[in-house]
C-alpha cells in the first residue's frame, strides 16, 4: 500500500518532465471538455522514468479505467481481440514495451486504433470472410524504450508523442523528500541531495536507494537520514558519486583495460558483462552516453577522456 502510494496519481503530484506534463494536461482537458476519448499517446525514453506511472495518471485524470498489458504478453491476435472487446467507452489501454508486439498482433491494432474496429476472419480458405466488430472509442497508451524500434505504421497512429528525459538532481531531490514523507522517514541536511546525485537521473533508482539508505540508518544509526549517513550507506551499496554501479564500472573498465578505450562492438561489450546486447543498449548505455562517458561511433563504442578522468586513469594517446 505504501509502495503503491509512492507513485503520483495525478499530474499535479508528478515531479519533473514539465514539457510532457504540460502537453498531456492540455490534451486531457480538451478531450474531457469534448467528452471524447483522448487520442492515442506514445511515451518513450529510458527505463525507470515514469512511463507506467504516467499511463495510470492519464486514466485517473480522464476518470476512466486502466487496462495494463505488455507487447510480449500478447502472443496471438486473439489475445488482443479479447482485451479490446473488454474495454469500455473512453478507457485507457496501456501496452508496455509496445515495440515487442508481434507483427500479426500489430495488424489487428491498426484498425482498432484508427477506426475503433476489429476485423475478425471467420472460416478458412475460399469461404473465409471478414466481419467487422465495432469497439468503443478508447485511448491506447504505448510505452517503449526505443521509439526507433517501432514500425512506422504503428508510430504514425499515435496522435500524442512524449519523450521522457532524465530528471535533474533538483527534481530527484524533490522526489526523495516526497517519498521520504510517505515512507515516514526523517531526512536532514543534504541527505536528499546526496541520494539524488547518485540516482542516474532516474526516479526508480532514487526510490530504491532511498529505501536502502533508510534500512541502513535504521540499523546503524538513529533512523534519521543525514548527508553523512547517506554517504556511508551508498558506499556500502557500491554506488559511486555519479550513480555508477558495479555493472557500469565493469563495462567501462573492460573497454579501457582490454580495448584501450575502444572502439568496441556492442556484442563484445555485452559478452564482457554477461548481459544481452539489447539490455546493454536499452538499460546501461543511455545514461553513460548522457553523462558523456561513452560515445557511439560507426566502428563501435568508445570511452571518453571524462571517463578516464573519473576513474583516475591515463588516457592512451
Ligand atoms: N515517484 C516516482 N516518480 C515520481 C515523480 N515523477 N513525481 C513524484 N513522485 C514520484
Amino acid at each position: 500500500q505504501v509502495e503503491a502510494s509512492l507513485r503520483p496519481r495525478y499530474l499535479n503530484e508528478y515531479i519533473g518532465q514539465s514539457h510532457t506534463k504540460e502537453t498531456l494536461h492540455i490534451f486531457i482537458e480538451a478531450a474531457k471538455q469534448r467528452k471524447e476519448a483522448l487520442d492515442h499517446v506514445l511515451l518513450y525514453g529510458p527505463p525507470g522514468l515514469g512511463k507506467t506511472t504516467l499511463s495510470a495518471i492519464i486514466a485517473n485524470e480522464l476518470g476512466v479505467n486502466l487496462q495494463t498489458t505488455s507487447g510480449p504478453a500478447i502472443e496471438r491476435p486473439g489475445d488482443l481481440a479479447a482485451i479490446l472487446t473488454n474495454l469500455q467507452q473512453g478507457d485507457v489501454l496501456f501496452i508496455d514495451e509496445i515495440h515487442r508486439l508481434h507483427r500479426s498482433v500489430e495488424e489487428v491494432l491498426y484498425p482498432a486504433m484508427e477506426d475503433f474496429a476489429l476485423d475478425i476472419v471467420i472460416g478458412k480458405g475460399p469461404s473465409a470472410r471478414s466481419v467487422r466488430l465495432d469497439l468503443p472509442p478508447f485511448t491506447l497508451v504505448g510505452a517503449t524504450t526505443r521509439a526507433g524500434a517501432l514500425s512506422s505504421p504503428l508510430r504514425d497512429r499515435f496522435g500524442v508523442v512524449c519523450r521522457l528525459d532524465y530528471y535533474s538532481v533538483d527534481d530527484l531531490t524533490k522526489i526523495v523528500y516526497r517519498s521520504a514523507e510517505i515512507l515516514g522517514v526523517e531526512i536532514h541536511g543534504n541527505g536528499a541531495e546526496e541520494i539524488a546525485l547518485r540516482s542516474r537521473g532516474t526516479p526508480r533508482v532514487v526510490i530504491r536507494l532511498l529505501k536502502r539508505v533508510r534500512d541502513y540508518v535504521q540499523v546503524k544509526g538513529d533512523g534519521i537520514i543525514t548527508e553523512e549517513m547517506a554517504k556511508e550507506a551508498l558506499e556500502i551499496l557500491q554506488v559511486d558519486k555519479l550513480g555508477l554501479d558495479q555493472v557500469d564500472h565493469k563495462l567501462l573498465m573492460s573497454i579501457m583495460e582490454k580495448f584501450q578505450g575502444g572502439p568496441v562492438g556492442l556484442d563484445t561489450i555485452a559478452a564482457m558483462i554477461g548481459e544481452e546486447s539489447q539490455t546493454v543498449e536499452d538499460v546501461y548505455e543511455p545514461y553513460l552516453l548522457q553523462i558523456g562517458f561513452l560515445q557511439r561511433t560507426p566502428r563501435g563504442r568508445v570511452v571518453t577522456a571524462n571517463c578516464y578522468k573519473h576513474f583516475g586513469l591515463e588516457m592512451p594517446s
